[in-house]
């Protein structure tokens, strides 16, 4: 098993290899990822969506990050992880920017942070890079700056707003950024920015020509039926699965055919020595 690092990203971009991205919360779902071999595990502050059921990202913390990403670190071996820095953890300053990341990085034990926005944004992107911590920018549709977009609508659309984005990727990659997430603009946008900068682009909505690819896991397995976006595929029907499964244990549980012999203690001892008992499917502890 090797680890991915920056490293290994450019050199996929360079052997045209994609990269394969995917969000994770918690350590449970960051170790099934990590052995299905996805190369990054992003703690996207879309958790304040699908986990904490909020409207946006906006309302997610500083501190709610660092106990997801501590979570998923120990869930992860192999992937490269990247903690999403949240709305009003580095747009008032740079030094707020630094501290926060650094936060990510040794209370969270990230790899790397990620940040959404343009040129605007490259001089905190050079302080954070100056000590020592690898960032991912995040251009296009940027969920945390959704009520200046007026939605989540699709960006780069027209001559102007393509080529403002173009410049910004420039200009990110100039900065400092090993890698860019192109979020929700057309494929052949995508194309552009891909083949005009060194660094991995990893896109969501951005068509197939950028370096990789990356979407919020829920979405991919299916969790939300109300929730179906044109970039989102549905590689399993998780919503499914999890309702039939509390189904059929409740109409057990109600029948009394749960717990049964099987799932029940005896007040008889054991003659050999008792087996430790499992608690819950915990890593490590199967
Ligand atoms: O927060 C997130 O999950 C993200 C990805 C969708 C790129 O930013």
């Amino acid at each position: 098993m090797k680890k991915v690092t920056i490293h290994t990203l450019r050199k996929m971009k360079q052997a045209g290899e994609r990269i394969t991205m995917l969000t994770a919360y918690d350590a449970s779902f960051a170790r099934l990822l990590d052995q299905a071999q996805i190369d990054v595990l992003l703690v996207g502050d879309s958790l304040g969506m699908v986990v904490q059921g909020h409207d946006t990202t906006l309302p997610v913390t500083m501190d709610q990050m660092v106990y997801h990403c501590a979570a998923v670190a120990r869930g992860t071996s192999r992937a490269h992880l990247v903690g999403d820095m949240p709305f009003g953890s580095y747009q008032a300053s740079a030094d707020e920017a630094v501290k926060n990341a650094m936060r990510l990085v040794a209370e969270g034990g990230m790899e790397a942070v990620k940040l959404e926005g343009g040129a605007e944004y490259c001089e905190v992107v050079e302080r954070i890079v100056r000590a020592g911590i690898p960032v991912m920018g995040h251009i296009g549709l940027t969920p945390q700056s959704v009520h200046k977009m007026g939605g989540y609508v699709v960006q780069g659309r027209g001559e102007d707003k393509a080529a403002r984005l173009i410049a910004d990727a420039r200009a990110l990659e100039e900065a400092g950024c090993y890698s860019l997430i192109l979020e929700a603009i057309p494929a052949d946008l995508g194309a552009e920015i891909t083949r005009g900068i060194a660094i991995p682009t990893v896109g969501i909505g951005a068509g197939l020509d950028c370096d990789g690819q990356v979407l919020v896991v829920y979405d991919l397995l299916g969790m939300n039926p109300e929730f179906s976006p044109k970039f989102v595929k549905k590689y399993a029907n998780l919503a499914q699965v999890i309702g039939d499964a509390a189904t059929r244990y409740r109409e057990e549980v109600r029948g009394g055919a749960f717990p049964s012999a099987e799932h029940t203690f005896s007040s008889e001892k054991p003659s050999a020595p008792p087996a430790a008992v499992k608690l819950y499917s915990v890593a490590g502890r199967e």
